[in-house]
């Protein structure tokens, strides 16, 4: 007889499915600009964080095959080891250079950074200050810290600052999403700062969702709101915007040797492939010579705000291309994401623990590939569904 150990996760699974709570994999097929195919129907991309379309661009897709001919398919060993490679160092050099830093390490994901990178910086006497909407990643980094995790209202500058006058921690650490994964709206990154040099803190930002596409340079949201040089840790990934994969933390020098040293998910993991590299370094070159690209997605990204807010959707603090259409249960979320389905749009329910419970929603990411009139065709069957959901 086989093992019955596991006999447990069938009802898991059940259990998890009656709430609403079971995810699946969907396969995806590209098939041009934002259109995918998903289970043999062609559908319009409304939920990949390829903000400024660069995953398929055939420059991209050279990088990363003339950097796997020159330097392999993968690094074979840590970069501590034997991984350390001259995509690596060309690619860290860059970096530094658009975020205006001495130094970046590059991180294997963005979940890799925000897992590893507060355990370095924090531990059992000190306390770290987090956004309750901060990105999951994140709060596991804070909890594998060991240090005390104190967690504010989502964007509440007073409440923060109450907190940092009452710790007692040696070290303090704020950490926040610049632009917020599942809402579009932005840390107040100047009034953060501020209460940091106040309280001695340092001031960890997550540029995700906002790297590439805010700043002048595209740099993110540091660089839009002027406070680049007072953020202590520029975390960003290379996976959305940038269309490549991977991450970074870019800072001082020693803040960059100490991760070496200290970050758990830096040191003991396998270095990036330098496939993944060259597509990175080929996305920056991008970033600076198209600023057109992060244009056109914010323009189409105020299209849509004022179309959902006709609507009746509070969008009006969006500032990236991530538009929250807020529905309530699973159930809700879960029917409006398959009726657009039929009406040839992707755009997934996010549930549950993603998100605060009763706060089910399509997360709708517009792209620098899409078109105006993709956006108005979205409004108006995301109009028709509306009527027909469930409570
Ligand atoms: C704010 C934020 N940080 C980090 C991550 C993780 O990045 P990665 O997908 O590179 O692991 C994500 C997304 O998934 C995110 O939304």
């Amino acid at each position: 007889m086989a093992r019955s150990a596991l006999d447990w996760i069938p009802g898991e699974l059940d259990a998890l499915a009656a709430k609403g709570l079971r995810r699946a994999l969907e396969t995806i097929a590209p098939v041009q600009g934002p259109v995918v195919e998903v289970a043999g129907r062609r559908l319009v991309n409304l939920c990949s964080n390829d903000y400024l379309g660069l995953a398929a661009d055939p420059r991209l897709r050279r990088a990363a095959s003339d950097a796997a001919e020159q330097e392999g398919a993968g690094a074979g060993a840590s970069r501590l080891v034997a991984g350390d490679l001259p995509v690596h160092r060309a690619l860290e050099a860059r970096l530094a250079a658009w975020k205006g830093t001495q130094a970046a390490l590059l991180f294997n994901s963005g979940y890799h950074a925000n897992a590893g990178v507060p355990a370095a910086l924090v531990g059992r006497d000190d306390a770290i200050f987090c956004d309750v909407l901060n990105h999951a990643s994140i709060v596991d980094g804070c909890l594998l810290s060991r240090a005390e995790l104190v967690r504010y209202r989502h964007r509440d500058v007073d409440e923060l600052a109450g907190l940092l006058a009452r710790t007692r921690a040696r070290r303090k650490l704020v950490v926040t999403d610049a632009v917020f994964s599942m809402d579009g709206d932005a840390a107040p990154l100047r009034e953060l700062a501020e209460l940091c040099d106040r309280h001695g803190a340092m001031l960890y930002v997550d540029e995700a969702h906002s790297a590439g596409i805010l700043g002048p340079t595209g740099a993110g949201l540091a660089e839009a709101l002027g406070v680049s040089d007072r953020v202590d840790v520029h975390m960003g990934t290379l996976g959305k915007a940038l269309g490549a994969f991977g991450a970074y933390v870019a800072g001082t020098q020693p803040l960059a040797e100490l991760l070496v040293s200290r970050a758990r998910t830096f040191v003991f993991t396998t270095a990036l492939p330098p496939a993944a590299c060259g597509a990175a370094l080929a996305a920056l070159d991008v970033v600076a010579s198209e600023p057109a690209r992060r244009a056109h997605v914010l323009a189409l990204t105020e299209r849509a705000k004022a179309g959902l807010a006709r609507l009746g959707f509070d969008v009006a603090s969006v500032v990236a291309p991530i538009l929250p259409v807020v529905l309530g249960s699973e159930a809700r979320a879960l029917a409006a994401s398959s009726a657009l389905r039929e009406r040839g749009w992707f755009v997934r329910a996010i549930r549950p623990p993603t998100v605060p419970r009763g706060t089910s929603r399509l997360r709708v990411a517009l792209s620098a590939a899409h078109e105006e009139a993709q956006v108005d065709g979205f409004l108006a069957a995301l109009a028709e569904v509306l009527p027909g959901l469930p409570p």
